[in-house]
């Protein structure tokens, strides 16, 4: 499969045809750049590998939660995984069919529910016994039934980052479908006026390459789900999450064709509705973040890169460790030697890069932080007063604003200073 981002026959790294020194030059650095065409094309071979069921897809905000992103996949027939009343009100924003809308997390406020109830959101999944007495007493109060699934804790421990691990019973996700807790709360779920049982819902981590955790997960779903059912009870859906993990390293889509199998091995013919929340993999691969190079430092016993973006437009390095592909923009000479592509930021671990070996570099040159299309720009801050960089997307070769960078004068006119006497 090729990556969403290639170089043309001069050498120059592009996306959708557009050279991205062109876009740099144009919309300044540093600059989140997502490519359309690869969103699209990567939404249309997930809900294709998982047509054989019937899938409802509906794409995780948390990972990318660009106006434009969302619309983009609405247009496309995708629903929404939101995980607050933010990414409610944006997935409204964009275009998003309420009914379309499941509501995760394990946090979710009154004013939240309340306001995912008034909008006639298709699915929340509850993850508590005491979410579930909120959601029925809010519900109660609007005379409205609400539709509640229970995200269930099916203790499959996937093979990746802690910080990302949400399987295993010892994490605050979910409730255990072990020693019965989750078969009392859906037995009372179901027995509550203020509600309908929606079913049932498991999310197991993300970035998860192998298909192993997720078969042993889905089974334990199927067999709990089944058991319910033999009681009588309704379990109309069972929403399978996201979590497919993406190859950082060469930067290409993910091919869902294994996972699809794997689906529909375990709930063909199962009589359930089957949902699913990815995230990472539709977008992932789809975005860079372009910077230019303010200095090069030469170390003690290393080289720095010092560029324009920082931890603060990109967490993912510092957060986990994370692995992003640093790419010249202009055609790239022979490689030179290793070196760390740091940011402005006063802190060691604001690092984009470490040890990577580079080609030649000069101050102003462009460079690509690859792979950085989800959970980047959606958890950026103004640490260090650093405005967030902005956002754009390629579609149909053409270059859209999704939102610019704000400046210092708009992150100030935020404050209020007291009267000091
Ligand atoms: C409940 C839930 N659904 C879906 C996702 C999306 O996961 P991913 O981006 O790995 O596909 C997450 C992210 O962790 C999540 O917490």
């Amino acid at each position: 499969m090729t990556s969403s981002f290639t170089r043309d026959d001069e050498g120059r790294l592009t996306v959708g045809g557009l050279p991205l020194e062109d876009i740099a030059a144009t919309h300044g650095t540093p600059l989140y750049v997502y490519s359309g065409d690869g969103i699209r094309a990567d939404y249309r071979n997930f809900a294709a590998a998982v047509a054989p069921v019937d899938g409802k897809v509906h794409f995780a905000l948390k990972a990318n939660s660009a106006l434009g992103v969302i619309a983009l996949l609405a247009s496309q027939g995708a629903g929404a995984d939101i995980v607050s009343g933010g990414e409610l009100q944006r997935a409204l924003a964009a275009g998003v069919p309420a009914a379309k809308i499941v509501f995760s997390g394990v946090g979710k406020t009154t004013a939240e529910i309340g306001a995912a109830l008034d909008a006639g959101i298709g699915q929340i999944n509850a993850e508590s016994a005491a979410e579930v007495e909120a959601i029925s007493r809010i519900a109660a109060t609007r005379g409205v039934v609400a539709p509640v699934a229970l995200r269930v804790n099916v203790d499959v421990a996937p093979d990746t980052h802690a910080k990302i691990s949400t399987g295993q019973r010892s994490t605050k996700f979910g409730v255990s479908i072990s020693q019965n807790e989750a078969a009392a709360l859906y037995r009372r779920l179901a027995d509550d006026s203020h509600i309908r049982p929606a079913g049932l819902a498991v999310h197991i981590g993300s970035q998860i390459c192998d298909l192993d955790p997720f078969e042993r997960a889905y089974t334990a779903l199927l067999e709990f789900s089944s058991a319910l059912r033999g009681e009588g009870l309704p379990v109309p859906t069972l929403d399978l999450g996201g979590g497919i993990g993406v190859d950082y390293d060469a930067g290409t889509p993910t091919d869902f064709t294994d996972y699809g199998k794997l689906v529909s091995k375990v709930f063909y013919d199962s009589g359930f509705q089957i949902g699913f929340e990815p995230g990472r993999s539709i977008v992932a691969n789809n975005g860079a973040l372009l910077t230019r190079v303010i200095y090069i430092k030469d170390g003690d016993n290393k080289r720095f890169v010092i560029v324009d973006a920082a931890m603060n437009d990109l967490l993912r390095p510092t957060l986990y460790e994370a692995y992003h592909a640093v790419l010249p923009l202009a055609p790239t000479g022979a490689l030179e030697g290793p070196a760390d592509i740091v940011g402005p930021v006063c802190e060691t671990g604001d690092y984009l890069a470490q040890d990577r070996m580079m080609p030649a570099l000069a101050e102003g040159d462009g460079l690509a932080v690859m792979s950085a299309g989800a959970y980047g720009a959606v958890m950026a801050s103004s640490y260090n007063s650093r405005p967030p960089a902005g956002e754009v997307m390629v579609l149909d070769g053409e270059c859209h604003v999704l939102r610019r960078q704000r400046d210092i004068a708009e992150l100030l006119a935020e404050e209020v200073i007291p009267v000091l006497s």
